[in-house]
């Protein structure tokens, strides 16, 4: 089968190769999978860089997530079979064929497209595992970093549905701008984060919990905005620079600072939450594909024209290797 793949970290531009590869075998708890679409996300930069919390086994076929039909179910594969529609969150989607652990397996309603449902697995899941981790009550105000992110948008949308207020911090150029999460309407701009969130933290309040993709320094400016006993969950670390931290800005407010990474939260998940998620996210995604939006579509010995798109497009969403 045709394959991409890497044989040491580095930069995708410079390690990524167009193989031809043994077709892997489903074992225990397993099934193959033809894969028909895959997004690429920028957990899949981190993988290949060697800097992700899934270590490559090399020579490691890149990506880990997409959709396709499942063509053999090993031993103890129970409730799937040859021929379902499937999306997964496995390393090595980015091949004709993967394998993926049952528990990584999500079976797609016929109204969803490939586009949609190959993107399911990572996004759409976190969002909603995060806000079920704030288990916020309704009117919460809730902040949202990388505010134009796809997470972002999935967030947003969650969040109204539970009555939540939503804010979206964004970068707007050289400075940063919150918007109202219902409307998109900016309601402060500053030329950094600490100055944003002063403008709203003095006229509207603290917030009850921040989601943050960013990290780096302006985590101490986010933790400032917490009310007290609020919750900061760390997710992303698009800046993964260092922060000198004294224990009394956590202690003084009684704040909980948590890490969330969507394998360890599927580790521990219930198959009741599992499944709620499925059933209130793919009716949200038949109903607004836009969701999760598609910035071009490339072949798989497209790669390095795929990847050029992504590190180029400014526009929100995904692209996408098909076939
Ligand atoms: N923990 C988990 O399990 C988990 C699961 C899914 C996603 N994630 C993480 O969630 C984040 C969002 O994922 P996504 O797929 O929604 O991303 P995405 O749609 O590709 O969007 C990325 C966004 O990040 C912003 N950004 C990039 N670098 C930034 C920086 N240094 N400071 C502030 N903003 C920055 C970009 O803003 P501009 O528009 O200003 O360029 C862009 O809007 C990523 O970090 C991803 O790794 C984590």
């Amino acid at each position: 089968m045709q394959a991409i793949m890497f044989e040491h970290p580095g930069q995708a531009e410079t390690v990524l190769a167009l193989r031809d590869m043994p077709l892997p075998v489903a074992g225990k708890g397993q099934v193959l999978i033809h894969v028909a679409a895959r997004p690429i996300q920028p957990a899949d930069f981190l993988f290949i860089e060697g800097r992700y919390r899934i270590k490559p086994v090399y020579p490691q076929v890149a990506g880990l997530e997409g959709v396709g039909t499942i063509v053999a179910c090993g031993s103890e594969a129970t409730r799937l079979e040859s021929g379902m529609r499937v999306a997964f969150r496995a390393p090595g989607a980015w091949a004709e064929f993967a394998v993926a652990p049952t528990s990584r397996v999500y079976p797609v309603p016929p109204e969803i497209s490939d586009t949609v449902a190959c993107q399911f697995a990572l996004n759409p899941l976190t969002a909603w595992a995060l806000l079920s981790e704030c288990d916020l009550p309704k009117s919460s105000r809730l902040l949202i970093t990388a505010g134009r992110s796809v997470v972002a948008r999935l967030l947003t949308r969650l969040a109204q549905g539970k009555g939540l207020a939503a804010t979206l911090l964004a970068r707007e150029g050289d400075g940063h701008v919150a918007l109202e999460g219902d409307t998109g309407q900016p309601i402060a701009r500053g030329k950094n984060i600490a100055e944003v969130l002063e403008a709203i933290v003095g006229r509207q309040g603290r917030f009850q919990a921040i989601l943050d993709a960013v990290g780096g320094a302006n985590t101490l400016a986010l933790m400032d905005a917490l009310e007290p006993r609020g919750r900061l969950i760390s997710y992303g670390i698009l800046d993964d620079g260092e922060i000198t931290l004294k224990a009394s800005r956590i202690l003084y407010k009684n704040m909980l600072w948590q890490g969330f990474g969507i394998d360890g939260w599927l580790d521990q998940a219930s198959g009741n939450e599992v499944t709620a998620a499925q059933q209130d996210l793919w009716p949200m995604l038949a109903e607004q594909a836009d969701l999760l939006p598609v910035i071009g579509s490339f072949t798989l010995p497209q790669i390095h024209s795929a990847i050029n798109a992504v590190r180029t497009i400014k526009r929100p969403g995904k692209v996408l290797l098909m076939g």
